[in-house]
């Protein structure tokens, strides 16, 4: 009886000289238009808040999660590129260039399966895979957590996201996370339109159409069929697919992942939101512009045994190429162009606080 009234007098005594406890992060709730869905993937233990989104913002940028102290995570995914940075391949902090192409990041709440061939699923792992990779920033997150300790920002800026000042790996993959979920990507010339407050040009309509037409010469159709993998208001679908790029796969791609043969040459589709920013096209940057990317589709596919069957059946008649006119391929160009959204490109929230 005795013991616990002392125990409780001492728990009182202590709350009264260390202050109030620190206030609760304020939660986040991330904004997108209901033609999205709601198929977003947060883990209950990583809730998105206004704190952990600052300090995972700051995180993004800070050069001393790189073992050279020259890399952050926007060193290859530049915000004015919709987080690409123009190169076929990016080095990394020891001069050695990736084995893909740098990946655009955006509306990656929705993206359940990471990287080209999707090996990684949930931000909170991603994040491991830049940071500790020798050719990409090359330190440890144990060797992180300490450099951060250092630096005299950080401590206040952990306590605020998570309520306690303790930096540690767990944390700095939760914030980073955090962060890179808020990269929405909603207010394109594409998206105005869809919501009735953007009138496209002829060639914006036209292109529109041809996007989302399959088509058939039986009934004098014409079209592109994008659609069935990259429609929808995100413009992809989660899925695997070799799109013709090749008769010999030097990256397998999916295949490298699951094992299976009929993943071979296989790559993630992946959104064509902001792609006019993001030059060069595909796993391995081989396209140098739009209107290539556009001539592969429009030319015979390779035949291989992996090939789409969409592809396959879309290339008429019997194998043969689109055959999309000038005015056409022009026109689908167009609508590639409206997909580029400069509010994501220039918003604040997005940029990188050291450079104020
Ligand atoms: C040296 C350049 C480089 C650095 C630095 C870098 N990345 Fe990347 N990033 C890439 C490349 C290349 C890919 C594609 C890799 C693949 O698919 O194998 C990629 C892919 C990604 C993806 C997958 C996107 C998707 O749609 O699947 C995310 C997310 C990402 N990076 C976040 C980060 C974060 C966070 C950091 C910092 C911790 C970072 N990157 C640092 C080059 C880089
Ligand atoms: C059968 C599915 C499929 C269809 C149909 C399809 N694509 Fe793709 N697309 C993919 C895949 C898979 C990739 C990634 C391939 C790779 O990198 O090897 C891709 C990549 C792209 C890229 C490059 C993305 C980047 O970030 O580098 C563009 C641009 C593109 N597609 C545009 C189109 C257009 C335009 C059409 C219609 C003419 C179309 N696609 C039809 C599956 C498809």
């Amino acid at each position: 009886m005795r013991a616990t009234f002392f125990s409780i007098s001492l728990i009182a005594l202590v709350l009264l000289y260390s202050g109030l406890p620190p206030a609760s992060p304020t939660p986040l709730r991330i904004s997108y238009p209901a033609g999205f869905g709601n198929r977003i993937s947060i883990p209950a233990d990583n809730p998105t808040t206004v704190e952990g989104v600052a300090l995972g913002r700051m995180l993004f940028y800070e050069t001393a999660l790189s073992v050279n102290d020259k890399f952050s995570c926007g060193s290859c995914h530049q915000q004015s590129r919709a987080f690409t940075d123009g190169k076929q391949f990016s080095e990394g902090v020891d001069g050695v260039t990736q084995p893909r192409n740098t990946m655009a990041l955006v509306n990656l709440l929705w993206v359940r399966q990471f990287f080209w061939d999707g090996r990684t699923r949930g931000l909170e792992d991603q994040v491991t895979i830049p940071m500790t990779g020798v050719h990409e920033m090359g330190q440890s997150l144990e060797r992180s957590s300490g450099k951060l300790r250092k630096l005299k920002t950080y401590a206040v800026l952990f306590e605020k996201a998570f309520g306690s000042p303790l930096i540690n790996e767990k944390r700095i993959r939760q914030a980073l996370a955090q962060f890179q979920r808020t990269l929405v990507s909603a207010d394109s010339r594409y998206d105005r339109y869809l919501a009735g407050t953007y009138r496209p040009t002829a060639s914006e309509l036209n292109g529109t159409r041809l996007f989302y037409t399959n088509p058939d010469p039986s009934k004098g159709i014409r079209g592109a069929g994008c659609r069935g993998c990259h429609g929808g208001d995100k413009t992809y679908t989660e899925m695997y697919h070799n799109n013709g790029l090749d008769t010999a796969f030097a990256d397998q791609g999916r295949q490298g992942i699951t094992g299976q043969p009929q993943d071979a040459g296989r790559f993630r589709v992946v959104s064509l939101r902001n792609i006019a920013l993001t030059a060069p096209y595909m796993h391995d940057g081989r396209f140098d512009s739009l209107s290539q990317v556009i001539d592969h589709y429009n030319r015979e596919m390779i035949q291989t045994p992996t090939l789409s069957p969409a592809l396959r059946s879309s290339n008429l008649p019997g194998g043969s190429s689109l055959g999309l006119t000038d005015r056409e391929k022009k026109d689908l160009l167009a609508f590639l162009h409206m997909l580029t959204d400069s509010t994501f490109i220039t918003n604040q929230q997005f940029a990188d606080p050291f450079n104020k």
